[in-house]
């Protein structure tokens, strides 16, 4: 039977591999798509991810989230990564559909209800809306099967400051709610997915498998992989949020550690995530190690069959 799951998004480029994979492996069945800020508005984020459906055939809901962090001002979107949109140069169409009218943390507090212990979670944002929905029901980590987070590092340092990975930037408070809050959290963090990481050939070679999902995959990434070979890496771009998507169902690929898990909420080392026997709190499985290439061949082989 397909693990049922619920996406947490900032669409965004890897955001998008990350849709197109649930949607395309057989093990998932994605249930729907909420939406945070992060690399976009939360608007752009909502807009983006009823594109990708649309784009995909799929019709899903898509329940729009918080607009800003937990305590902190907002932050500017991540255009000079993800472009403007949040697709690099890709044109977008105005999607057909509307987002569900209730917000993310209600909707998802009630998706938890309805399928109890039966939804994954997996958050490819910044945590505002997870946190939201577990102030909104004490039994909402109960209710879920568990949450699978792309963010954080243990010993792969940041990638937005020397100490902080992007998505728990964006939200320390939200995240250090949702890691003091006892679910059964596994991080999929740096890690792992700065290891993950794909050249213009891999996209362009899904592109001839799947003309219109791999083909926009390709022409997105242009734009991704031109920023990472702006700040020095000229091997490709990093598979975060899809490495996270591979984990949920392949377990198999990764080895983890138990860790229990503080996140800085002040000071220059804002939004690390912190290894600490002291943190009292329940253990995170966290990704230490990972087969690179099964989660590639595993990301490419499922995509390529998308039309
Ligand atoms: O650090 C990587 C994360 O930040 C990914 O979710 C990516 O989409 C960006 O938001
Ligand atoms: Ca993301």
């Amino acid at each position: 039977m397909a693990l049922k799951l619920i996406i947490d998004t900032d669409p965004g480029i890897d955001d998008a591999m990350a849709i197109f994979y649930a949607i395309a492996d057989p093990k998932i069945e994605l249930l729907a798509l909420t939406t945070v800020f992060g690399n976009v508005t939360t608007p752009q984020a909502t807009r983006n991810a009823m594109f990708l459906l649309e784009e995909a055939g799929v019709a899903l809901p898509v329940s729009s989230g918080l607009h800003q962090p937990r305590i902190l001002p907002p932050f500017p979107t991540s255009s000079s990564v993800h472009g403007d949109e949040g697709f690099g140069r890709l044109k977008l169409i105005e999607p057909k559909g509307i987002p569900e009218v209730e917000p993310a943390p209600e909707f998802l507090v009630r998706m938890a209800r309805e399928h109890k212990g039966e939804i994954i979670l997996c958050p490819i944002g910044p945590l505002t809306n997870v946190a939201a929905a577990m102030d909104l029901d004490p039994d909402f980590c109960k209710n879920l099967n568990g949450i699978v987070i792309m963010g954080g590092s243990l010993g792969a340092g940041g990638n937005i400051t020397a100490a902080a990975e992007a998505n728990i930037y964006h939200d320390p408070h939200a995240a250090e709610h949702v890691f003091k809050n006892g679910c059964n959290i596994t991080l999929v963090g740096l890690d792992v997915t700065d290891r993950v990481i794909c050249p213009r050939e891999f996209f362009q070679a899904l592109a001839l498998e799947s003309p219109r999902i791999g083909g926009m995959l390709s022409e997105m990434t242009d734009f991704y992989i031109n920023f990472y070979e702006s700040i020095g890496k000229t091997n490709g771009c990093s598979m975060h949020d899809p490495t996270a998507l591979v984990a949920c169902v392949n377990m198999n690929f990764f080895k983890t550690e138990l860790h229990k898990l503080c996140v800085t909420t002040s000071g220059d080392r804002i939004g690390e995530t912190v290894s600490d026997i002291n943190c009292a709190r329940s253990d995170v499985k966290v990704c230490v190690d990972v087969d690179i290439l099964a989660v590639k061949n595993k990301f490419f082989s499922n995509v390529a069959k998308l039309y």
